[in-house]
């Protein structure tokens, strides 16, 4: 795939970010704990800006990942408004100059908002005289157009260089469906996560999850050819709990005995409780001698304001001898996926401020 050189693009002031709508707050913490000196600019349900800074910074065209609520960030130019999509993207067309696209990603700043992507995308195309084919989805390395339908008569107008996964697809959203046949939403978000954090399961590993029912990603984990412990005192969906590489363990995280834990490549945890709590049954297990090679975990967020405890949790993960990365899957709900890969023997960090404190539910 050709590269074009970035020199005609205007660079803009700002970075645009897609999140989930009601994570604003969250992103806008993250924004002036990782890049205090940038400010914030617009702030709308489901995207947000900010200003750039100190003046004069030129930040790298990818970039930012510890925003953790941003699906992808991408540099914003500025606003068209017109009355039809046609000339919405005639404006788009005379703002963004003449560039050699790659790709073109147009996206709904809500899911609700009426207005249809793919003729927005389509009358880009046409304006900027780029041959877009059917998948939206870049490849790393392409230039891309990005376009937030912010209403029917106003977009936002922005580029990015594709590089991490999440920023070749339209908005950082995963672009692939719920297939039909799958037990519970589990399944995307787990194949999301694998694709996002470029996880790879090898045929023949050992996974466990605690809060496996109804099982999707068990189901998902069965797919991709290990051997699936769940643990869940609520019934697993028949199609999984009949699966001869499958196991399920029908009790509460805390009641696991960890010599049975022994051996594992793979820990998850998908627990509707108190985020607080999964840390608890993390530290039972991880604090208790069991290593796994990697742990995949979902803190669930009763509210936006438990963001506030991220840096507190991934330093419990560092103490476990344990590298964190972290992000708000597109296809999760109010909740965080903790990737955390474990670190060569002889190199764990001691204990440091954070141990979590055990609640009821773990
Ligand atoms: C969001 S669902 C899990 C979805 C599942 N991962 C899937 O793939 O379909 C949350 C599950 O956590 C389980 N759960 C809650 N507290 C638990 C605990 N202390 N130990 C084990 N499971 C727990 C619930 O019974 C529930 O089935």
């Amino acid at each position: 795939m050709p590269v074009s050189s970035p020199s005609p693009i205007v660079r803009g002031g700002f970075i645009l970010c897609p999140c989930h709508p009601g994570a604003e707050a969250a992103l806008a913490a993250r924004q002036a704990d990782v890049l205090p000196a940038f400010s914030r600019g617009v702030w709308r349900r489901g995207a947000a800006t900010f200003r750039i800074g100190p003046e004069g910074f030129d930040p790298p065209d990818e970039f930012a990942p510890e925003l953790i609520f941003a699906h992808t960030v991408v540099r914003s130019l500025g606003q068209v408004s017109a009355s039809s999509v046609a000339d919405l993207a005639a404006k788009t067309s005379a703002l963004v100059g003449s560039v050699s696209w790659n790709a073109i990603h147009v996206w709904k700043r809500e899911e609700r908002l009426d207005v249809v992507v793919a003729d927005a995308r389509a009358a880009i195309a046409a304006a900027c005289g780029v041959a877009v084919p059917d998948d939206p989805a870049a490849q790393p390395g392409d230039l891309v157009l990005d376009c937030v339908l912010d209403s029917a008569d106003r977009w936002w107008v922005g580029w990015h260089r594709a590089a991490l996964p999440a920023s070749c697809w339209p908005g950082g959203v995963y672009p692939q469906p719920l297939p039909g046949d799958k037990v519970s939403r589990a399944w995307l978000k787990l194949d999301e996560a694998i694709a996002s954090f470029g996880v790879t399961l090898q045929r023949g590993e050992r996974a466990i999850e605690l809060g496996a029912a109804p099982g999707g990603a068990c189901q998902r984990l069965l797919e991709a050819g290990l051997d699936v412990i769940g643990v869940d005192a609520a019934m697993v969906d028949a199609t999984v709990a009949a699966h001869p590489r499958f196991e399920q363990w029908r009790m509460r995280a805390r009641e696991v005995p960890l010599k049975r834990m022994k051996g594992v490549d793979w820990l998850l945890t998908d627990m509707n409780i108190d985020p607080a709590s999964t840390m608890s049954a993390l530290e039972r297990v991880l604090g208790g001698g069991v290593r796994p090679a990697g742990v995949i975990a979902t803190l669930k967020l009763p509210d936006w304001s438990r963001a506030a405890d991220l840096p507190g949790w991934l330093d419990a993960f560092r103490a476990w001898g344990y590298v964190p990365r972290v992000r708000q899957l597109s296809t999760g709900g109010r909740e965080v996926c903790v990737v955390a890969t474990a670190r060569p023997a002889g190199r764990v960090t001691p204990p440091n401020r954070h141990r979590a404190t055990r609640r009821p539910g773990a």
